[in-house]
């Protein structure tokens, strides 16, 4: 059956893959965008994802995205001139994604206060909306549970706005849900990397791809080898975004009998050490990687570029996918991470690098 998915953050890495990915299976994309008044922005994003994810072919997709400009800051009013009659799903993927502790209030206003309000505007206007699904992030669950259960966490320790404000819009829509009747859906990938197959990862340089930004750093500097503060056998969740969006349209496609609440983790179903992570890294920029103590200013400057993400490399946490494979059954697309994929996603990030973005959405838009 054909869906009409109403979509946020439809210009970022996650957003436009699952757009394309949409758009690929023949739903209908209605994407909410900010500064994007001629809807290009928006339209590039979703063509360069189409022309970079390893996902069958979207054809005639055009017809069936529509773009509307709208500040998400303000949805109430911004969607009161939007006909919603015919959205099925709602995916709200927007997000500040700031670990800034100065960027609190701005987080809070956009990842709580907003989706508080998107929620309660899709419950009133929307009605014939099945559910609203919240990309949230598996890090809600904070630094100290090693087995991490497919629901609500009560009291993690968190360390930066991302988390904090993702956590507290789990707990706001959990709780709008049980009032207002739409079913909510708390989708938790972990670290999201690029496609499996081609590398591609939009033009993300979020979690995993800070560490590349680090060396290319260090290697502008001259480096030709770090020492980084890490466990090398530390064993991170890495999960590729071919494998988030394959399971976000199932998710959304399937017929299983669903709860009115439900929490699930996106992740890979394997886990790799550091240190072979590391050894592809080193690969794709030159610059070899040790673990310890810095000892050099350029060991200093690249711990320091990478502080903010070393917590969640650092961990072995195991998240539950119990519910998540239950819900979707033979729909479920296993994830095992190897070396392979990392230098695949690793050379990638450091060739589209080197190019100009605007010319890579120039090659997306004449190869479709
Ligand atoms: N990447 C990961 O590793 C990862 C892991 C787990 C969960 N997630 C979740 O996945 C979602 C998307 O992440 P991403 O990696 O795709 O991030 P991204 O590439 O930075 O995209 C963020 C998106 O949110 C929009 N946005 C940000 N602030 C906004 C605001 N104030 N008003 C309206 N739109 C705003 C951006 O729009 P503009 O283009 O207008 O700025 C963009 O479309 C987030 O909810 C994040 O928590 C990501």
């Amino acid at each position: 059956m054909q869906r009409c998915v109403l979509l946020t953050g439809g210009t970022g890495f996650v957003g436009s893959a699952l757009a394309a990915s949409m758009l690929a299976r023949g739903h209908k994309v209605v994407a909410l965008s900010r500064n994007d008044p001629g809807g290009a922005r928006t339209r590039d994003a979703v063509a360069d994802a189409i022309s970079g994810l390893s996902i069958e072919p979207a054809t005639g997709w055009h017809s069936r995205l529509s773009i509307a400009n709208v500040d998400l800051s303000q949805p109430e009013m911004a969607l009161e001139k939007l006909s919603l009659d015919e959205v099925t799903d709602t995916w709200h993927v927007a997000a500040e994604m700031s670990y800034q502790p100065a960027k609190l209030p701005q987080a809070f206003h956009f990842n709580v206060a907003s989706t508080s309000k998107l929620y309660s505007a899709i419950a009133r206007r929307a009605r014939n909306c099945k559910r609203f699904y919240y990309v949230s992030t598996a890090y809600t669950a904070g630094l100290d549970q090693d087995e991490v259960p497919e629901r609500l966490h009560d009291a993690p320790r968190l360390l930066n706005p991302y988390q904090v404000t993702k956590w507290s819009a789990e707990a706001v829509l959990a709780r709008k849900s049980a009032d207002t009747g739409l079913p909510v859906t708390i989708f938790r990938p972990s670290v999201v990397i690029g496609d499996s197959v081609t590398g591609w990862n939009g033009t993300s340089s979020f979690g995993f791809y800070m560490f590349l930004d680090g060396l290319r750093l260090a290697a502008a500097h001259g480096a030709k080898a770090v020492t980084l503060d890490l466990r090398p056998d530390a064993q991170p969740n890495i999960v590729p975004i071919d494998v988030v969006v394959k399971r976000a349209v199932a998710l959304t496609e399937t017929t299983t009998e669903r709860e009115q609440l439900e929490v699930f983790h996106c992740v890979a179903d394997s886990t790799i050490e550091n240190r072979l992570v590391l050894d592809q890294m080193s690969n794709a920029t030159g610059v070899q990687v040790f673990t310890g103590p810095p000892r050099t200013p350029i060991d200093e400057l690249f711990n320091k570029h990478v502080s903010l993400n070393k917590p969640f490399a650092d961990g072995d946490w195991r998240f539950c996918t119990k519910r998540l494979k239950q819900v979707l059954g033979k729909a479920y697309s296993p994830s095992v991470v190897s070396e392979t994929l990392v230098a695949t996603v690793s050379g990638s990030y450091c060739g589209a690098r080197n190019e100009d973005v605007a010319s890579k959405y120039q090659r997306a838009a004449k190869a479709l």
